[in-house]
C-alpha cells in the first residue's frame, strides 16, 4: 500500500516494505576475512553492528551460501576489516564474487586474485587487509538457532586495531583524510561516506 501522510507540514512518503532496510543501512560496510588451514577468504558485509561492551561483542549477517560461512564454521573465528572510500571498488568486487569459485585455480583466493595485501592478526588465523582503517579480531559465540534461522553470527572481539591517522584516544577524526572515511552501503553499489563529526 503506497501513499503519503502529512501530520504536519512535512510530507511523509511510504517506502516499499522490501526496501525498508535501506532506511537503516548506514553502518560501515565491512570486509569479513577468514582462514582455515591453507584456505583464506574475504567478503563484504553491510549488515553488522556492535552488540555489547564488556566483553565486547558484535553481530553480523553471513549468508549460508557464502564460502566465508564455511570457513567461519571450520575455524570459529573471523576478522572484521573496516574499509575506506579508497577501497570501495574492491569492496564491491569481493562482495560480488565467491572464493569458492577460485578454488583449484592458480590464484586460489581473493587476496591473490585481486592483489590484496594482508598482515597477520594477533589472536586469530584470519588475515587482516592492508589499507583498511580498523580491524576487529572476533571469535564466534555459538548460537546455532539464530545462525540457522537468520544467518546471524554473534562474536566476541578479542583484539582490535586502527589506523592512527583517523582513530585515536577512542575517537574517529577523518578531517583532512577524505579517502580514509568509512563507507556505508545502501544497495546496488551505492554508498555514502561517513560525514561531519559533531557533539550534542
Ligand atoms: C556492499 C556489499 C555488502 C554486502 N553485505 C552482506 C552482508 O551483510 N551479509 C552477507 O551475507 N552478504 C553480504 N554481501 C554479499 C557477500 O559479500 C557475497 O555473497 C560474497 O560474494 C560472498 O563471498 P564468499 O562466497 O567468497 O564468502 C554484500 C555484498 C556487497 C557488495
Amino acid at each position: 500500500m503506497f501513499g503519503a501522510i502529512s501530520a504536519d507540514k512535512v510530507m511523509k512518503i511510504s517506502v516499499e516494505i522490501s526496501k525498508a532496510y535501506r532506511l537503516l543501512n548506514h553502518g560501515p560496510t565491512v570486509l569479513v576475512s577468514t582462514a582455515h588451514h591453507n584456505q583464506r577468504n574475504v567478503m563484504a558485509a553491510a549488515w553488522n553492528m556492535p552488540l555489547d561492551f564488556d566483553p565486547p561483542k558484535v553481530a553480523i549477517v553471513i549468508d549460508k551460501n557464502t564460502y566465508t560461512r564455511e570457513l567461519i564454521e571450520s575455524s570459529g573465528s573471523f576478522a572484521i576489516n573496516v574499509p575506506c572510500r579508497a577501497q570501495a571498488e574492491m569492496v564491491v568486487k569481493v562482495g560480488s564474487s565467491s572464493g569458492r569459485e577460485l578454488l583449484g585455480k592458480a590464484e586460489d583466493n581473493k587476496f591473490a586474485a585481486f592483489d590484496l595485501p594482508t598482515f597477520t592478526a594477533s589472536k586469530i588465523a584470519a588475515p587482516l587487509l592492508e589499507g583498511c582503517v580498523a580491524w576487529l579480531e572476533c571469535k564466534v559465540v555459538p548460537e546455532p538457532h539464530i545462525r540457522d534461522a537468520y544467518d546471524l553470527y554473534l562474536a566476541e572481539v578479542v583484539a582490535a586495531w586502527t589506523d592512527e591517522r583517523v582513530f585515536s584516544d577512542g575517537h574517529w577524526h577523518f578531517e583532512g583524510h577524505d579517502e580514509l572515511r568509512t563507507i556505508h552501503h545502501i544497495a546496488g553499489g551505492n554508498f555514502f561516506t561517513t560525514g561531519e563529526a559533531f557533539k550534542a
